[in-house]
């Protein structure tokens, strides 16, 4: 495995964005984190270890439909939030945006719950596999189309827990 982005230089980027997340939005007004499980967990950890205390976190789990040939981007909810999203700032948080049809359908989701405002933060981004635009107002890292592990993401649910990205071997 090739290591693409190693864990020093995730820590700084994660903390930078966090950062910028706490100056985009009103003082003292809550910023609620959406986390998507399971590949944005640790990306989710560390961004609200570099905010301050009015940040609270909820989870959300997802899975596409793998067998569905169609590019609809429908995903099946297999775990919704636990609290209601009205009059709130919300930002979704996800480790990879790549056809960007999870992110489409999921911010429609959560869009039809009022939130006061809604953003996305991926950690990284692969532009070039993009089927849908899609709006992601805090990106960590722009890559090129490679298939990905660690710091989160899987493969077959396997090197999740990789403090550092590194490119699977063979692809
Ligand atoms: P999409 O943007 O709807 O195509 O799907 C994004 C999801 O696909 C992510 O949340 C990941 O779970 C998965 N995914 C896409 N690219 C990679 C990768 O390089 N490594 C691991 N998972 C990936
Ligand atoms: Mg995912």
């Amino acid at each position: 495995m090739n290591v693409l982005l190693d864990a020093a230089t995730i820590q700084n980027r994660v903390r930078e964005l966090a950062g910028e997340i706490e100056r985009d939005y009103p003082e003292g007004e809550e910023i609620h984190l959406v986390c998507v499980l399971k590949g944005g967990f640790m990306f989710m950890a560390d961004l609200v270890r570099g905010m301050g205390p009015r940040v609270s976190l909820d989870f959300i789990a997802v899975s596409s439909y793998a067998k569905s040939t169609t590019t609809s981007g429908e995903v099946r909810m297999l775990k919704d939030l636990d609290s209601g999203l009205q009059g709130r700032h919300i930002i979704i948080v996800e480790d990879i945006v790549d056809t960007g049809l999870t992110l489409t359908y999921l911010q429609e989701i959560l869009r039809a719950r009022s939130p006061k405002t809604l953003r996305t933060a991926c950690l990284l981004s692969k532009p070039s596999r993009r089927q849908v635009e899609v709006n992601v107002e805090y990106i960590g890292f722009t890559i090129e189309d490679r298939f990905v592990v660690g710091y989160g993401l899987d493969y077959a649910e396997q090197y999740r827990n990789l403090p550092y990205i590194a490119v699977l071997d063979a692809t």
